[in-house]
């Protein structure tokens, strides 16, 4: 047989990721999440073609459903779905069950297995735990007593976890304990679905990709960073969870600590899971943990009131469903860090996230240092800021630079521009969203936007002290309008180093 010549259209594509024949087993399939994200993320997939014939979900959960009720909830991803998934839902199948029950976990396998055999799943499994977090480590356990913890030959088990990972330091080692007696730190898959967004991912490619940026991302040039997380929605109707987590466990433990430890790591040797999540972990154990003594100067917590939000006007946090109406629970935190490395030193970080804020927008600002002598008479430059090196995770996903220029005319005026990248407008299209792309990874078996579990601790290390100095009833906690960007502390927190906050 003469062998085929190469396909020149196909040069370049062998970047294109496919899941392996495989099956994902979803835990708490009846719940929110699967139906909000995971599913219209999987039918995704199967669109683009990232899915094989050869693959197949089963959900798992207390509810009772048939497998006829789960197919129909599949298909409800999207009523315009194309054949492939049509196929998916076809192989798929549902167990209902109580987590902490050896039968739900026999019934599990007596399920792998009859679809490995029909479609040649090849024993590659995925579990992906969607529930809520106190069942995490049972199920994890439960998994191990049938033995599906452990790859059979030529086949992989990938545990996916869900946030939150823990409620503090000491639970999430003792999480992970149990993790690891089941499973081995590289089936374990922490997802947190910021870093599956493209900017997030970007930062790197902004750093790494480019010689012009890094040169100046040092203390030598910048002043300060400032990270937002701003929401316009409240709790919604996560108010039972939200109580006992607040905005600090919610966003900043994990979404911020993130994020930023993105923007300060050093350039890893290779751009790869262990070269990119050594750094990473390295840059957040160079983040100064703060004294409890020193809580107060650097944090501040507060709550939303009743106000107006995007022309509506929406009730205060304790009013929300499933919230107390003496609730202490923060939906706003703002923190001041700083950073022990050769790179950082000096160099303060701002944090502040917040829901019922006026404006969707989450952001990292390099704010440069001030020219060391401005030349322009100071009327002249009444407009003009020290320069901003803005990413924007969402929405309107880009990188925004800004600096002075002349103002056309006779006088010699200067005031800021902006030179603005748009993520849609470059490459006309949306990225994709986080979910499709982490379950995808974790499908392939790329570990890379998953968080390990020395970052986990590092990061629990950092909010440790705020945890602590915040328990009981005593802690402060100021109240802020919905519709305004946050308490008066908080101004008061950046405002009295000379700084100020963003209007993103
Ligand atoms: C989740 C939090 O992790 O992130 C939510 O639990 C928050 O409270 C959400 O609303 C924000 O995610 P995104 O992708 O909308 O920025």
């Amino acid at each position: 047989m003469t062998a085929l010549p190469a396909n020149v259209l196909a040069e370049g594509l062998e970047t294109v990721r496919r899941a392996p024949p495989g099956v994902l087993v979803v835990f708490g399939a009846s719940g929110d999440l699967t139906h909000r994200k995971l599913l219209p993320a999987l039918e995704h997939l199967s669109r683009r073609r990232l899915l094989p014939a050869a693959f197949a979900i089963i959900g798992v959960a207390r509810t009772e459903m048939s497998d006829a009720a789960f197919r129909d909830l599949m298909a409800g991803a999207d009523p315009d779905a194309g054949p492939g998934w049509a196929e998916i839902i076809k192989n798929s199948a549902y167990i209902s069950g109580e987590y902490s029950h050896p039968d739900t976990f026999t019934a599990l396998q007596g399920r792998l297995k009859e679809i490995d055999e029909a479609l040649g799943t090849g024993a590659n499994r995925t579990y992906y735990l969607a529930t809520i977090p106190e069942v995490f480590a049972g199920v994890a356990q439960a998994l191990g007593q049938v033995g599906l913890n452990r790859p059979e030959p030529g086949g992989s088990a990938r545990l996916v976890i869900e946030k939150p990972f823990g409620r503090d330091r000491k639970t999430a080692g003792e999480l992970d304990a149990v993790l690891h007696e089941v499973f081995d730190e590289d089936q374990i898959y922490r997802i947190d679905h910021y870093l599956g967004k493209e900017t997030v991912q970007n930062v790197l490619a902004l750093r790494f990709a480019n010689a012009i940026f890094e040169p100046l991302w040092s203390r030598n040039y910048i002043d300060h960073v400032q990270v937002t997380v701003a929401e316009t929605i409240g709790v919604e109707k996560r108010g039972d969870f939200y109580e006992s987590a607040g905005a600090l466990r919610d966003i900043v433990q994990n979404h911020v600590l993130q994020v930023l430890s993105l923007t300060l790591m050093e350039p890893p040797g290779s751009i790869d899971a262990q070269g990119i999540r050594d750094e990473k972990v390295k840059a957040l154990r160079s983040v100064v943990v703060p004294k409890l003594a020193d809580v107060p100067n650097v944090a501040v917590r507060a709550q939303y009131d009743s106000g107006w939000v995007e022309g509506s006007a929406v009730p205060g946090y304790r009013q929300e469903d499933g919230v107390s109406p003496t609730s202490q629970t923060e939906t706003y935190v703002a923190l001041k860090l700083s950073v022990d490395n050769w790179r950082w030193a000096g160099v303060p970080i701002y944090i502040r996230t917040g829901k019922r804020l006026p404006k969707r927008v989450t952001e990292v600002a390099l704010q440069f240092k001030a020219v060391p002598h401005l030349a322009f008479p100071k009327q002249a430059a009444t407009g003009l800021n020290p320069n901003a090196l803005v990413m924007r995770i969402q929405p309107d996903e880009g990188v925004t630079l800004r600096f002075g220029a002349k103002v056309p005319g006779q006088a010699f005026m200067v005031r800021d521009v902006l030179m603005d990248f748009s993520y849609g407008a470059a490459f006309l299209e949306e990225p994709s969203d986080a979910y499709e792309r982490l379950l995808l990874d974790a499908m392939v078996g790329d570990p890379t936007l998953f968080i390990r579990s020395d970052e986990v601790d590092t990061a629990w290390g950092v909010v440790q002290p705020l945890l602590d100095a915040w328990a009981g009833q005593g802690a402060p906690l100021s109240g802020y309008a919905s519709g305004s960007w946050g308490p008066r502390p908080a101004e008061t927190l950046i405002e009295r180093d000379g700084r100020q906050w963003r209007t993103p």
